[in-house]
């Protein structure tokens, strides 16, 4: 997979995607990410990506031009465009299913008090991951970026994600490693039996009582 991002702070992506799984996936061949500082693109001699809002308002807004142009520049007919946003469609699992499916994405982070409108013509998809509003779209893509790339095959052990909370629609059931009592608090009985019925159902019973207790919206 490809994956482009337009950003005017590439330098908020160091830590993120040069450490751990992400590294790791980039340097097996398994994603290819590079960040595009739009401003480049920026056609005003002075390098200028906002202006003031028509009609008046607070703050400055991104123009199209310099994001239009560099958008061009990486798209083909395979690429999806993902606007990041806080108007846009709320974030899940299954969006992240899908997208890791994608041969080419291209992520658009705003910035400022907001951008033309007419930007939102590139998206195919504009995506929230919640319902605040950050300085910008760079840490939501990250989110997205994260949650995509471990879903690539070979990047971690799909036996991981098989279990991963939202999968089934429930949430994860609870997991424990050895020593099987601590500080008085004890691992359940079921897991040290070696029966592995009983540790499937168990499991299953967990997932949906954790889900009933903590999600219920997830079973509606
Ligand atoms: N940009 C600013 N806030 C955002 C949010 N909640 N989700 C996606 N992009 C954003």
């Amino acid at each position: 997979m490809k994956i482009d991002i337009l950003s005017l702070f590439p330098e908020m992506f160091d830590g993120v995607f040069h450490s751990s799984i992400i590294k790791r996936a980039q340097e097996d061949g398994k994603v290819e990410i590079q960040i595009h500082n739009f401003r480049e693109f920026s056609l005003d001699k002075n390098k200028k990506v906002d202006d003031t809002p028509y009609g008046g308002g607070a703050g400055m807004v991104l123009k199209c031009q310099p994001i239009f142009d560099c958008v061009e520049s990486l798209r083909t007919e395979k690429s999806k465009v993902i606007l990041l946003t806080p108007d846009g469609v709320p974030y899940h699992q299954k969006m992240a299913y899908d997208f890791s499916k994608e041969e080419h994405l291209i992520f658009i982070c705003g910035h400022y008090e907001g951008f033309d409108e007419r930007i939102r013509t590139l998206a195919d998809y504009e995506v929230s991951i919640g319902d605040y509003v950050l300085t910008g779209g760079e840490i939501a893509s990250m989110v997205l970026v994260d949650s995509i790339v471990r879903l690539i095959p070979g990047v971690i052990e799909e036996e991981s994600h098989l279990q991963d909370s939202f999968r089934d629609g429930l949430l994860d059931y609870p997991t424990y490693t050895k020593p099987a009592n601590f500080r008085g608090m004890e691992v359940p009985e079921v897991l040290l039996s070696g029966n592995h019925q009983k540790i499937d159902e168990f499991r299953k019973e967990m997932m949906y009582n954790r889900t009933k207790e903590r999600r219920p919206d997830l079973l509606k």
